[in-house]
């Protein structure tokens, strides 16, 4: 993989302070200065990229929760203040003034676009909408029960077993290429899916709909019929897909970039994103949060199961609450309510979940663990009861999630190449296990009890 050649001095990064930090090895007394740097924001960071090659020391964070794992432009989260802004922009602003087109050109590219640059976008991802047809063999070899995200993550692999014209990630049109093909085949790929699991034909994408439009059309028209498009539900799709659009380093994302910091092709990178996304702490929270509103059943039994989220030897936790970062109201969260309520108030449902899912939230921001903790409900708290009264099946909530961060998950790839600090990644570990120890022939090893059981074995802890 070629590299940008440097054209800075180090130490004259952007966001350099001229400040620096002193650690002191208690030990022998040794010390060192770590150079400081400034985020846009203020907030400091000591700059350890030197620190092993220097001091021979390693730092240790599980869960990355002290680290930068790299330096970035696109999105900024002040998770005490319940601040999200793409490019500068705040989320509230761009999910009430912008459209998903938009955001898309403004994460990917940098600015909003003018009315040219923003047509030949919308143009440029309708002209890549379409699945090769030997796709439809492919979706043939999944069971027609797989979860969608397992059909999702293997689809999306196999883009670049399709599309050999854009893998070569040294030629920046090829970058673009697939960026912008990525965007455009997600709603089709995920609606397929979708299509699949219920034996139907695939529809064709249709060029004179939305994106939103499009994606409503073909996971819900009926080939024996005229499908009418609902503008409120299309505004409320482009509007979850706005929220879901980028989250700075999150899982999926530092994934994508993990991933791509080896040289992947870029629909390897994706597909490992859509696999990382998956998990319920992660996009997998929408789809459980209705499976926990479905097991909690009724207002009268909210407190057992708060008191549940509560008891550190029950492993259950409040799905759609708490954020690593959100230490208050998470900003999508807010928009993502007034949603729900517009949703259903134009179909005219009065859900017993929605009303379940308000006492639950009532209860949990007046209740001192979740007070002190922090613990807010998140975007994927409303996301699944409104994605529930439109028709989408709970297996469809968190493919709907990542098509709308493909794009964060491209500007970060596409970000992560052009950095002049972009290594491989590869972290470091603690290793705390044996040290060298000599072989034993298999008939002289005796046995202890229970390190021989399967629970001992996988579980170990
Ligand atoms: N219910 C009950 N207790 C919780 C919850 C919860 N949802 N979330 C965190 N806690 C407690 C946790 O037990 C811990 O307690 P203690 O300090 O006594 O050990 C404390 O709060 C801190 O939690 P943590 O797990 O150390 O925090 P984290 O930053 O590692 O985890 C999280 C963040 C989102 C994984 C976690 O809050 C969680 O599992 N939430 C439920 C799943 C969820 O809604 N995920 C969607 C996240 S938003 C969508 C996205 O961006 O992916």
């Amino acid at each position: 993989m070629s590299r940008k050649p440097r054209t800075s001095a180090p130490g004259a990064a952007k966001g350099a302070d001229a400040s620096s930090f002193t650690l002191t090895d208690n030990a022998t007394g040794q010390s060192w200065q770590l150079p400081a740097r400034t985020g846009a924001f203020g907030n400091r960071l000591i700059d350890i990229k030197k620190l092993y090659g220097d001091t021979g020391v390693l730092t240790y964070d599980p869960g990355f929760t002290s680290t930068a794992s790299c330096q970035s432009d696109i999105t900024f989260i002040d998770g005490e203040k319940g601040v999200l802004l793409h490019r500068g922009y705040s989320i509230e602003e761009l999910a009430s003034r912008s459209d998903f087109m938009e955001t898309c050109y403004l994460l990917l590219y940098g600015e909003l676009p003018t009315p040219e640059q923003k047509a030949s976008f919308d143009a440029d991802i309708k002209n890549h909408t379409l699945m090769h047809d030997q796709f439809i063999s492919f979706y043939k070899g999944f069971m027609r029960n797989a979860h969608p995200m397992a059909i999702m993550v293997g689809v999306v692999g196999a883009l670049s077993a399709f599309y050999h014209d854009s893998i070569d990630i040294n030629d920046l049109s090829q970058r673009q290429l697939a960026a912008h093909r990525l965007i455009a085949k997600m709603p089709t790929i995920g609606a397929y899916a979708y299509k699949y699991s219920l034996g139907m034909s695939f529809p064709m994408p249709r060029n004179d709909l939305s994106y939103p439009e499009n994606l409503l059309r073909m996971m819900f028209s009926n080939p024996a019929e005229e499908y009418k498009i609902n503008p409120v539900l299309a505004r409320a799709i482009d509007r979850i897909l706005i929220l879901h659009a980028d989250h700075e380093q999150n899982a999926s994302t530092s994934t994508v970039r993990l991933a791509g910091s080896s040289g992947a092709n870029p629909y390897a990178c994706i597909a490992a994103g859509i696999a990382s996304l998956w998990g319920p702490a992660h996009g997998g929270a929408n789809e459980a949060v209705l499976k926990m509103l479905e097991e909690i059943g009724g207002v009268e039994r909210v407190g057992e199961y708060i008191a549940r989220a509560k008891d550190k030897s029950d492993s259950f936790r409040l799905m759609g609450f708490g954020h690593r970062v959100y230490k208050n109201y998470d900003p999508r969260a807010t928009v993502m309510r007034k949603t729900c309520h517009e949703v259903l108030g134009v179909l005219g449902i009065d859900d017993p979940k929605l009303k379940l899912a308000m006492a639950l939230e009532k209860i949990a921001l007046e209740d001192d663990y979740f007070v002190e903790k922090k613990l807010y409900p998140n975007v994927d708290f409303y996301s699944g009861i409104i994605l529930k009264a439109m028709g989408f099946p709970t297996s469809m909530f968190t493919v709907m999630f990542a098509i709308g961060r493909t794009v964060g998950w491209v500007s970060h790839w596409k970000e992560m190449l052009k950095d002049e600090d972009q290594k491989i990644g590869r972290p470091r570990q603690l290793y705390l296990g044996h040290k060298k120890r000599k072989y034993i022939p298999i008939d002289n090893r005796g046995h202890t009890d229970k390190k021989t059981s399967w629970s001992w074995l996988w579980g170990g802890r």
